[in-house]
């Protein structure tokens, strides 16, 4: 194991210099340290559109910069998070693994110079490619690190550094994704600097017109036909029906919605089928259609709800008060002991393959479209295609217990909400409260998320 000799030789005091050298109070200051007395900067939706609009030389390269300097802040706040975990934990191999991989971001960001021509900034955009491809293992990672960290911390703790690293990931994603689609963009054949975009595509990464029916249908179709090949043709499962404001629509980064609807409904789905498979035997007739799910969208002046109702049977007593947890309490042992039944690599690799952020893209055969995003007076020649919640695909049987409170770490990043209301013995209710006008700061910081 790496281990801590590693862990913190990289990182205590990787260059030590002295500020106000000649100062009676001079004290060591690392280079980390520095980084880590800086703020983030949070942005909006509105701003990553607004930006994105109309679109320039000048604009891009200070998309650039804000990208270079607020990387290596934001990871640094994250680096002395896992600095403060305690020794056991921060040893652990997958988390050591994270900090690494951290380190050698943090590292990297901090040493590209201010961004001042479009040749600058391709070079940047390579070096964000190839770290958001290496950072790909984090969510697994840090997932088994976190499982298997359980009872060496309060669990409390625990989950509040887990939301926080992860709200943390899914924030650097977001900025560093959006400025390599803004590039992109700068470099399609038909753009012309100062191109006004189309209301209702892609801004980069942000969807202007999400619209909720619309996605859930999605979600749903793609969520059926993988449990489906999953259960076999024998098990039959619920249909999902949607009601309420059909034309509730907002600007959002699509797969996040995606990865969170995916989420919710195949939990629904699941149980809904496996109680009624459970009930079949029992019924008089057995030929009676499992109870579907009733999702209703509700659009008010700020938010649009969506609430999914299921009759699966509720949650049971027992995983209620870990439901929104990480590390599981005690039930993370047996989560653990499941996963070594489930092969490893193809666990991992599923796991990385739902998380690509908001997760991986869908595979051609689920319904995903190949969108293009449009601009006043002609076609953005970049197919972008739905990025479906990957965590849908994973088999029934393999759970690391992630899908709803990383879902609420989602929701809430846009400063949305997640809550289930679990009615015992006969089903679910899950609401999803969206911040709809896009004017809201990303929510860098968690507040105490541990109720139920
Ligand atoms: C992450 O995926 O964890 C990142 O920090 C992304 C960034 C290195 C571009």
């Amino acid at each position: 194991m790496a281990a801590r000799a590693q862990c913190f030789g990289r990182s205590v005091v990787p260059t030590v210099r002295y500020s106000q050298a000649h100062s009676p109070k001079w004290r060591p200051v690392s280079v980390l340290d520095e980084w880590v007395a800086r703020e983030a900067r949070p942005i909006s939706l509105r701003q990553l559109m607004v930006f994105g609009r109309s679109l320039t030389e000048s604009r891009l390269l200070s998309s650039a910069n804000y990208v270079r300097t607020e990387l290596p802040t934001r990871i640094a706040h994250r680096i002395r998070d896992m600095q403060q975990l305690p020794y056991v934990v921060v040893t652990n191999p997958h988390i050591n693994e994270v900090y690494d991989l951290y380190y050698t971001a943090f590292d990297t960001f901090r040493k590209v110079r201010e961004i001042k021509t479009l040749d600058d900034n391709d070079r940047f955009c390579k070096t964000i490619r190839s770290m958001l491809r290496a950072h790909l293992t984090v969510i697994p990672k840090l997932a088994m690190g976190i499982l298997e960290s359980s009872g060496l911390m309060a669990p409390a703790d625990l989950d509040k550094f887990m939301n926080t690293i992860l709200r943390s990931r899914i924030s650097r994603r977001v900025i560093a994704e959006q400025h390599l689609a803004l590039t992109e963009t700068f470099h399609a054949p038909w753009f012309f600097p100062g191109a006004k975009l189309s209301e209702s595509e892609f801004i980069g990464e942000v969807f202007l017109k999400c619209v909720a029916k619309d996605v859930v249908s999605r979600c749903g179709n793609a969520v059926r036909e993988i449990l489906q090949r999953a259960y076999g043709p024998d098990v039959r499962l619920p249909e999902i029906r949607i009601d309420g404001h059909l034309d509730a629509n907002f600007p959002y980064i699509l797969s996040h919605l995606e990865y969170i609807i995916g989420e919710l409904l195949r939990n629904s789905v699941q149980a809904v089928a496996e109680k009624h498979q459970r009930r079949k035997d029992k019924d008089t007739n057995p030929d009676r259609p499992p109870p579907p799910i009733e999702v209703t969208i509700c659009e008010s002046h700020q938010h649009v709800i969506i609430r999914i109702s299921d009759q699966g049977g509720g949650i049971p007593r027992e995983i209620l008060p870990y439901l929104w947890s990480f590390s599981k309490g005690p039930a993370s042992g047996k989560i653990l002991a499941n996963l070594g039944k489930v092969p490893k690599m193809a666990a991992t690799m599923q796991e990385l393959q739902l998380e690509e952020d908001g997760g991986g893209r869908l595979d051609d055969h689920h319904s995903h479209e190949n969108r293009s995003t449009s601009i006043e007076g002609g076609e953005i020649g970049r197919d972008i295609n739905s990025s479906l919640a990957s965590l849908s695909s994973r088999p029934p049987n393999l759970r690391l217990g992630m899908g709803l409170p990383l879902s609420r770490v989602y929701a809430e990043y846009w400063a949305g909400s997640l809550a289930l209301h679990s009615l015992e013995g006969y089903g679910v209710d899950a609401f999803l409260q969206i911040s709809k006008l896009g004017n809201k700061n990303e929510q860098l910081t968690t507040r105490a998320t541990m109720d139920a």
